[in-house]
């Protein structure tokens, strides 16, 4: 842990990529492993444009369901952690498959939400966007402008990230001296290949998660354990 604590410590140019597993501390269910949402439900079947244009009520109840979960949790000690050293560093950016806003809660300011925001409500018909945290009486929800049909604004598989948000993302990997890849399985494009981006270049990657993944054969160190235990730790 020594070494990997000073590479974060002497290091000006700093990027983290995080996942699912960085909130599952707070609360919020992962997609994959024991308890994750994917064991119940084909990701198929709900993430994907052509399953909201088939059954948008459908696809609405899940995120709805997510939505009353995730409202109620608050950020842990890995999230706050993260927030603490973007202060410290010239050059951040936390870039985060996560839509459930808890690094913003945490403080988080130079973040890239590449996988968009549950909170975020977007009309299919004219494109207007808004933040909505409550619950909707009627679902599908739909826009009070146009009547079209709203949606999450999240990315769903099949659809492009966000522009601004990927392509900071894919700057930073250009310059970033560590990467840190912390609770995510990293087997969903484009994420899962970003470690691999960084470390051709030579930055160091640092991987923290309970359970190995595909990136952990090229990191430099690797910890085992739970964000909220070990990024305090790595980034103290
Ligand atoms: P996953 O659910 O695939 O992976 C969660 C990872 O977190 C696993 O590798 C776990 O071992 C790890 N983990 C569990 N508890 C942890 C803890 N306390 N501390 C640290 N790690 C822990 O989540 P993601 O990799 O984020 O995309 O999934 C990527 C994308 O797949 C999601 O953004 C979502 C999903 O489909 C879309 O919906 C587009």
């Amino acid at each position: 842990m020594n070494a990997a604590r000073r590479w974060v410590r002497e290091c000006r140019s700093l990027c983290v990529l995080t996942g699912a597993g960085v909130s599952a501390e707070s609360g919020v269910p992962t997609f994959r492993g024991p308890e994750g949402l994917w064991k119940r439900r084909d990701p198929m079947s709900l993430a994907t444009p052509e399953a909201f244009a088939e059954d948008p009520k459908e696809v609405w109840e899940w995120y709805q369901w997510r939505r009353r979960k995730i409202r109620g949790c608050v950020p842990n000690p890995g999230h706050s952690a993260l927030a603490a050293v973007e202060r410290e560093k010239p050059d951040f950016l936390l870039v985060t498959q996560n839509v459930d806003g808890l690094h913003r809660a945490a403080g988080s300011r130079r973040l890239a939400e590449i996988h968009g925001d549950i909170w975020v409500v977007r009309c299919t018909g004219c494109g207007r966007e808004r933040t909505e945290r409550d619950d909707f009486e009627t679902l599908p929800p739909r826009c009070g402008s146009c009547g079209g049909l709203l949606r999450p604004g999240v990315v769903w598989f099949g659809e492009p990230l966000p522009p601004e948000a990927s392509e900071a993302a894919v700057r930073m990997l250009t310059r970033c001296e560590v990467l840190i890849v912390a609770g995510t399985s990293a087997v969903v494009a484009p994420a899962s290949g970003y470690a691999a981006v960084a470390k051709r270049r030579g930055a160091r990657v640092i991987e923290v998660n309970p359970d190995e993944t595909p990136v952990t054969g090229i990191c430099d160190a690797t910890f085992r354990g739970k964000s909220g235990e070990l990024l305090p730790v790595l980034l103290g």
